[in-house]
């Protein structure tokens, strides 16, 4: 499968995990494309995207983002309004959180990329949160996200 890896941090937690599910998915064959976006504005509460990527070729599509504000990132936030179609695509979402509890951002965010996706005619997967205040357990969420994101592309 063509796979794009779309993803927005500002600090590289996000990044470095994409960059595990990306290495992973390229292992099981898939050829994989990293894309970070990014923000041209100096305003950050009006954020501009240097480009919206292109995801014509891709079949399928991994969402990362961090949560700002108990909520989806204005960034991400603003490529999912951009984009334009995610029809017939197989689309993971996930996001990292500093706070250690879901309710601190990560549930609304994820249901926030869950409508978006929607509304651009996809059903996405929502794969998980890494929840970057838990150090002792970090490494082991992010291999529990890595392994059912590559299994929902391996089935
Ligand atoms: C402006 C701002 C707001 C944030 N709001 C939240 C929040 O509401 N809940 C939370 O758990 N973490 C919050 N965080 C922490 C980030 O989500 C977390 O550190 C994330 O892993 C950063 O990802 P990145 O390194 O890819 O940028 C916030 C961080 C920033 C900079």
């Amino acid at each position: 499968m063509n796979i794009g890896v779309i993803v927005y941090s500002e600090t590289g937690n996000t990044l470095s995990v994409a960059s595990k599910i990306k290495e992973g998915l390229a292992s099981l064959n898939h050829q994989v494309e990293l894309i970070e976006l990014k923000n041209v504005s100096p305003n950050k509460t009006q954020p501009k995207l240097e480009l919206i990527p292109n995801i014509d070729t891709h079949d399928g599509l991994v969402l990362g983002s961090f949560v700002e504000g108990f909520q989806l990132s204005r960034v991400f936030k603003l490529f999912l309004e951009e984009v334009s179609s995610l029809e017939n695509k197989k689309i993971v979402c996930f996001v990292t959180q500093f706070f250690p509890f879901r309710w601190m951002g990560a549930k609304q965010t994820l249901k926030k990329m869950k409508n978006m996706c929607e509304l651009k005619g996809a059903t996405p997967y929502c794969a998980g949160v890494v929840q970057w205040s838990r150090k002792s357990s970090r490494k082991k969420q992010i291999s529990t996200l890595v392994d059912l994101i590559h299994h929902y592309f391996e089935v």
